[in-house]
């Protein structure tokens, strides 16, 4: 989920974050350098969290309050593993190399947020009955499918630190970390596989819209190197 620095005889593009942008990127490139950058990150990562906890202590989830808080913090862990994403075309396509520094934090927020949906399903759907889960797992295939999602994320978010990518080396750890896009294909297809059982695929399609360009846009890149 960190993005590796470039070795001097690297053809990936530079991360290091530079001053030099220009045009109207520049106040946003300058902005993402500054330090209140990652405060802000996580204090606009924490708001929802924030939210969650008001809504349960205020009683104010509705009729199924597990389900919302199940389904609430699905969404989040959604939101941030697109946003994370979303950082490396962005960056290419506006210049604004500063932005690599919240990747990292982002995929980290997506993670916290899969293990805060895991621990709601575990208590508030599950009742922490270990056999029952094991269960549910093999009966309904999307639970499979969000348990290797979330696999997938905690070894992303294990092998994130700096130090895990000096021990690995670069192109390891990079191949690793590029099954992001497979948890994301996972995701979508937990999403996919929850919805169908309710009739509802709008929000699904737009993920999925999503999920398409950023791996067109990735591919493009390529494609043109
Ligand atoms: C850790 C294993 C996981 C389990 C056991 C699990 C379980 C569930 C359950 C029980 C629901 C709600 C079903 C319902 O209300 O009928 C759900 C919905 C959802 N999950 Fe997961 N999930 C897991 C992993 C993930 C991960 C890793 C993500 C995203 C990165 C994710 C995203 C979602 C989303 C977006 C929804 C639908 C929310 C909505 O309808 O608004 N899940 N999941």
């Amino acid at each position: 989920m960190a993005v590796p620095r470039r070795s001097t005889n690297s053809s990936t593009p530079s991360t290091s974050p530079s001053s030099s942008t220009s045009g109207w990127p520049a106040p946003l490139q300058r902005a993402l350098l500054s330090r209140a950058a990652k405060p802000v990150v996580w204090l606009l990562w924490l708001a929802p969290l924030a939210w969650l906890v008001w809504a349960v202590l205020s009683d104010n989830l509705g009729a199924n309050p597990a389900e919302a808080l199940i389904r609430g913090t699905g969404d989040w862990a959604l939101r941030a593993l697109w946003l994370a994403l979303a950082v490396t075309p962005l960056r290419q396509g506006l210049q604004l190399t500063a932005l690599a520094r919240l990747r990292r934090l982002l995929g980290l927020f997506a993670f916290f947020y899969a293990v805060l949906h895991l621990v709601c399903y575990a208590w508030l759907d599950q009742g922490w009955a270990w056999a029952d889960m094991a269960a549910d797992v093999l009966q309904r295939p999307f639970i499979l499918v969000g348990m290797l999602t979330f696999l997938l994320l905690l070894t992303l978010a294990a092998t994130s630190p700096h130090a895990v990518l000096r021990w690995l080396g670069g192109a390891r750890w990079k191949r690793l970390h590029r099954t992001v896009y497979a948890a994301a294909l996972l995701a979508l297809l937990h999403f996919y596989w929850m919805r169908s059982g309710k009739n509802d695929q709008a929000e699904v399609v737009v993920y999925a819209t999503l999920l398409v360009l950023l791996l067109g846009a990735r591919w493009w890149r390529r494609a043109g190197r």
